[in-house]
C-alpha cells in the first residue's frame, strides 16, 4: 500500500518537521493543532525550513512551492477521517496522548489505517491500548531538525502486527529517504535511552560548578567531534521535553542517572525551555 494521505498531529517543533518531510516526499498532508493558530503558526515555521533547504541547494524553489502547498491546516481531528497514516505529535505527556490517540481511533475511518507516536519515550502499548485497533499502532520517531537528521525509530509494541511494521518501515525508508533503527518498546528506545543520561550528566556537571557550560559544550564539540555541546543541544531538544524523557526513563528503570537534576526542574518551572522560549543555558534571539 502506498501512503499518500498523511495526518499530523500536534504542529510544535516536531509536528512541523514531520509535516514537512512528508510532504516533500509527495504526501498529501493534514496539519492539526487545537491551539488557535498554531497550525497556521506552524506553516510559517516550514516555509522558513523550505526556504533554508533551497538556500542549501536540497531542492529547488519549485519543489518547495509545491511541498508546502501540499500541507493543510487545522484545528480538529475531524480532518483524519480519511487518512491512511497519522503520526502523532503533540506534548510529551501521557494523559494528553491517550487522549489523542482515542480520539483518532474514533475519527480515523479505515480501521487499517496506521496510528503513530512520535513519542521520545511513553510505551506504545499504553497508548495502542487506548484504541480498539492495536495492531495498527506503532512508534515512528523522528529527530531534531526533523528534515536535517536521517534517523527514525520504528518502534513495535507488543500488539503491533508484521504489517504494520513493514508499512511505515518502507514509508521511513524509501518514501522519507530516512534510516531505520528498530528498538523494542522500551522508555527512550535506542537514541534517547543513550543521549538522555548523557545530556543530564552534562547539567549536573555545571550545577556542580565543574565547569562553565561554553566550556562543557566545547569540550564535547571540539574533544569528541560532536556536532553541538549537550548543553546547545538540550537547548535545541527543549528542557521541558528532555525532563519528560528523563521522567519517563526514570519510571522505567530506576536508574538514579535517569533522574532529572533539580537545574533542570528549576529552569523547566521557571519557562526557561531553550530555543523556543529564546533563553535556555543559552540566549536566543
Ligand atoms: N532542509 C534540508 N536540508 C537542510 C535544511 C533544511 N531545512 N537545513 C539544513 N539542511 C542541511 C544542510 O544543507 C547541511 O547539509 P550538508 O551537510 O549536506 O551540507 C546540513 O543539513 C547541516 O545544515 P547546516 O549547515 O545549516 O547546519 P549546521 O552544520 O549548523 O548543523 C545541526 C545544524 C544539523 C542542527 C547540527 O548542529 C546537529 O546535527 N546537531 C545535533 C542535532 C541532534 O543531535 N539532534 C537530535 C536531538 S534528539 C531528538 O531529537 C530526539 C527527541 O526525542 C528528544
Amino acid at each position: 500500500m502506498r501512503i499518500e494521505r498523511i495526518g499530523v498531529v500536534g504542529a510544535g517543533i516536531m509536528g512541523s518537521g514531520i509535516a514537512e518531510v512528508c510532504a516533500r516526499a509527495g504526501a498529501q498532508v493534514v496539519l492539526a493543532d487545537q491551539a488557535p493558530d498554531l497550525a497556521t503558526a506552524s506553516v510559517e515555521r516550514i516555509t522558513a525550513s523550505l526556504q533554508r533547504g533551497v538556500d542549501r541547494g536540497k531542492l529547488a524553489q519549485a519543489e518547495a512551492d509545491v511541498a508546502l502547498a501540499r500541507i493543510t491546516p487545522v484545528e480538529t481531528l475531524a480532518a483524519m477521517s480519511d487518512r491512511q497514516l497519522v503520526i502523532e505529535a503533540v506534548i510529551e505527556d501521557p494523559e494528553t496522548k491517550l487522549k489523542v490517540f482515542g480520539a483518532l481511533d474514533e475519527v480515523v475511518e479505515d480501521p487499517a489505517a496506521i496510528l503513530a507516536s512520535n513519542t521520545s519515550s511513553i510505551p506504545i502499548m499504553q497508548l495502542a491500548m487506548a484504541t480498539q485497533r492495536r495492531e495498527r499502532v506503532v512508534g515512528l520517531h523522528f529527530f531534531n531538525p526533523v528534515p536535517v537528521m536521517r534517523l527514525v525509530e520504528v518502534v513495535p509494541s507488543l500488539l503491533t502486527d508484521d504489517s504494520t511494521i513493514a508499512e511505515v518501515t518502507a514509508f521511513a525508508g524509501e518514501a522519507l529517504g530516512k534510516r531505520v533503527v528498530r528498538s523494542k518498546d522500551r522508555a527512550g528506545f535506542v537514541v534517547n535511552a543513550l543521549l538522555v543520561p548523557y545530556l543530564l550528566s552534562a547539567i549536573r556537571m555545571l550545577e556542580a560548578g565543574f565547569a562553565t557550560a561554553e566550556d562543557i559544550d566545547a569540550g564535547m564539540v571540539e574533544g569528541a567531534a560532536h556536532p553541538m555541546g549537550p548543553l546547545t543541544l538540550t537547548d535545541l531538544v527543549g528542557l521541558d521535553t528532555t525532563k519528560a524523557v528523563a521522567e519517563s526513563l526514570y519510571e522505567e528503570f530506576k536508574e538514579p542517572l535517569f533522574a532529572p537534576p533539580p537545574l533542570l526542574s528549576r529552569m523547566v518551572d521557571a519557562g526557561l525551555l531553550g530555543r523556543k522560549a529564546g533563553r535556555g543555558f543559552y540566549t536566543y534571539d
